[in-house]
């Protein structure tokens, strides 16, 4: 996909803001602060319809305003989102509004790399969760009604097990929930175990790309969800109630970054962990575009700040190869990036701030 211009009205530090792009590598450059970041998540709302990096919705709008719109032409389609305090966000796909917003993801795959991505190598599962349920949301819209409809049911029963303390609890209903969460967490969890095997190529090839020092990289998939699940699902109620939510299921799953066999959290230097997220994130990229036959928009913040002079001229070859499509690329230090990309097409786009 191509996004040829973007509208930007009242998000964050950006007024009125209008920028044409070019169908190649797009340099964004300007000082610390200057909105870099700001429209790169602007362009990821448009594709998810919320923040990349975690900001809601309400934050997002200038402080001065009470709403934001954003409008991005993309060749054969053009996307609007808008969020006013105080009413539902509405997104429109060519000027049609979806019966429901969640419709727009996928339309406009895309991938992001951004500076403290490391974080999910070592912080909890949630994270690693989030982006292999982010790749086959992007490409399986029954999968993501499945994720959506299973953290509500989650979220539900487990509201019950804490209203009820010390109350006799209304089996009956409970067993209700049982009977929707246990096929979701199995079928989940089955959609979850198939991605790495699928995904595991496109990491080695990446990472192979950028770090070619006999290293291998490695994914597990760890989860609760066996063959035995129902059973051990019904017989663990009562510790369920003790602890007054759900202990078993889909959402215990976790996924095992290794490095020649050895957890990367434990044992990869920063550097290793580093190229071990972009290569992650390079493969994403290659999943999305095997997948969906669409090459997604590719957006990397600040990504020369996090790598050494060898690397960042690999990565700035890879970019420059066919397989990418379009690309954005924020870097605070202009004549850095205008120095690395001297033989290559790139648009500059300098944002005043
Ligand atoms: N809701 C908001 N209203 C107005 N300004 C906001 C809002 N949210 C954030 N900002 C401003 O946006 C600016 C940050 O923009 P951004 O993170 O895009 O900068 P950047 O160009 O990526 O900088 P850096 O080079 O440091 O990464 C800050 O000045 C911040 O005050
Ligand atoms: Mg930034």
């Amino acid at each position: 996909m191509i996004l040829k211009s973007l509208k930007l009205t009242h998000f964050r530090n950006h007024i009125d803001s209008t920028f044409d792009f070019s169908d190649g590598i797009n340099c964004i450059v300007g000082k610390n602060g200057a909105g870099k970041t700001n429209l790169l998540d602007a362009i990821y709302y448009l594709s998810f319809t919320k923040s990349a990096v975690g900001s809601t919705d309400r934050i997002t709008i200038n402080h001065e305003y009470d709403f934001f719109t954003l409008f991005g032409s993309y060749d054969g389609l053009t996307v609007a989102l808008q969020f006013e305090k105080g009413k539902p966000k509405i997104a429109k796909i060519d000027g049609q509004e979806p019966d429901k917003l969640r419709k727009v993801i996928g339309r406009i795959p895309l991938v992001i790399v951004l500076p403290d991505d490391t974080s999910m190598i070592r912080e909890g599962s949630e994270e690693r969760r989030k982006f292999f349920d982010g790749a086959l949301s992007q490409i399986n819209d029954v999968y993501l009604e499945m994720l959506l409809d299973y953290n509500r049911l989650l979220k539900q029963r487990n509201s019950l097990l804490k209203d009820n303390i010390g109350m006799p609890i209304d089996r009956k209903l409970v067993e209700v929930y049982d009977d929707q969460l246990i096929p979701l967490s199995v079928k989940i969890s089955q959609h979850r175990s198939e991605i790495i095997t699928a995904f595991l190529p496109f990491l080695q090839k990446n990472y192979t790309d950028l770090h070619n020092l006999g290293e291998q990289p490695g994914l597990e998939f760890k989860t609760q969800v066996t063959q035995t699940f129902k059973e051990e699902f019904k017989a663990n109620f009562k510790k369920d109630q003790i602890m007054q939510r759900t202990l078993l299921g889909c959402h215990k799953d976790d996924f095992l970054f290794v490095l020649n066999d050895r957890a990367i959290k434990k044992f990869g230097s920063q550097g290793q962990q580093k190229t071990f997220i972009i290569s992650l994130k390079l493969a994403l990229y290659d999943f999305l575009h095997h997948q969906t036959g669409k090459k997604p928009l590719l957006l990397l913040d600040d990504i020369f700040d996090k790598l050494d002079d060898s690397r960042i001229e690999l990565l700035v070859e890879l970019l420059g190869e066919k397989r990418f499509g379009q690309v954005f690329i924020t870097d605070a230090r202009e004549d850095r990036s205008r120095q690395l990309f001297t033989n290559k097409k790139v648009n500059f786009i300098e944002i005043a701030g």
